[in-house]
């Protein structure tokens, strides 16, 4: 073979591996993460913790805020754009979940649901992999700690009522306020001293508000007892009590979440706020962003519907068991 034959067969020997080599590098696992409320505290541990198994993992992490269905549907767009296999997704509203999954289908994505399920046109949920928290049985939990603590203050039951803030739309959140109130009943709490406000946004100021008309109606209460869908909904309503002049030892407050109810007992003075079920933001978003990166790069389906446990935790010892869940305060 001549000369130069020979070093232009070497050259295609070693464009051909090239190229091959190239072929077979494996693509990055790109997965994107949506929320619907970016501003809350829940969502931004989330984010922080599935940031952690991005890291530790080595794929692409795509956060974007969605607090609405166009958000939503361009959101996947865009993901698609970016080359992502998947998302893990808190939908805004459970009913986008058919066009969420008519667009994640049409590009081959992986779905899974966190915090809060789809639902389909019959209004059942929906087939898809979901990830929640134990919702009926953390309610109960709640309404259970209010009662004994409730005995504990001596408080008559003449002065004292319940005020739940609700928001039934979601079915997540209902079953947590419904599951407090049953045990109350169940613990002997009168039905008719547990008076419910719908918020309209599952948040400080919708809670506030939403407790602020409940209040008006009932002045004559001198002790409440307090329950809501989360730690936002416990803090607006008892920023509504504090304005109307109750002492914190008149309120029992019980919160459910890992953040802002805990800071709570950070300040100085003294809070109605006693004690929290604590959910655990790092199963919600560690675990959901490894599951789905599992899925996407070996093929590993995760299980169809997990869900997660809550723990009541006080002032005494929210610090020491916040860690044991690998929350840093
Ligand atoms: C819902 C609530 C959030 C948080 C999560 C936990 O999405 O809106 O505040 O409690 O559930 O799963």
């Amino acid at each position: 073979m001549n000369k130069w034959l020979r070093l232009v067969s070497i050259s295609l020997v070693i464009f051909l591996l090239g190229s091959v080599a190239v072929l077979a590098a494996p693509e990055k696992v790109k997965i994107g993460f949506l929320v619907k409320m970016p501003e809350e505290l829940w969502f931004q541990n989330e984010w922080k913790f599935a940031q952690q198994a991005a890291d530790e993992y080595g794929f692409e992490l795509i956060k974007i805020g969605t607090p609405d269905g166009p958000t939503t549907l361009t959101a996947i767009d865009n993901l698609a754009a970016q080359g992502a296999q998947g998302f893990v997704i808190c939908t805004p509203d459970p009913r986008l979940g058919p066009a969420i999954m008519s667009k994640a289908n049409s590009y081959g994505m992986k779905v899974l649901a966190v915090d809060d399920q789809f639902v389909g046109p019959d209004g059942e949920f929906m087939d898809v992999h979901y990830m929640g928290i134990s919702a009926r049985k953390i309610g109960e939990m709640v309404g259970q700690s209010l009662y004994e603590e409730f005995l504990n203050r001596g408080w008559n039951v003449e002065d004292t009522a319940a005020m739940a803030i609700t928001f039934d739309e979601l079915d997540t959140v209902k079953q947590r306020t419904d599951g407090a109130a049953d045990a109350l009943i169940a613990e002997g709490f009168p039905a008719d001293q547990i008076h419910r406000a719908a918020e309209r946004t599952t948040d400080v100021p919708g809670a506030f508000e939403a407790a602020s008309a409940l209040l008006a109606k009932h002045q004559k209460v001198k002790h409440w007892l307090v329950f809501s869908v989360n730690d936002e909904g416990v803090l607006g309503a008892l920023r509504a009590l504090e304005q109307r002049g109750y002492a914190a030892d008149d309120i029992v407050a019980i919160g459910i979440g890992a953040g802002d109810g805990l800071m709570e007992w950070n300040k100085q003075e003294e809070t109605g706020y006693f004690a929290c079920a604590l959910i655990s933001p790092v199963r919600h978003g560690y675990e959901t962003s490894e599951l789905m990166y599992k899925w996407i790069k070996d093929g590993i389906e995760p299980p169809k519907t997990i869900y997660t446990a809550g723990e009541l935790v006080t002032r005494e010892n929210y610090k020491e068991r916040a860690k044991a869940l690998g929350l840093d305060l």
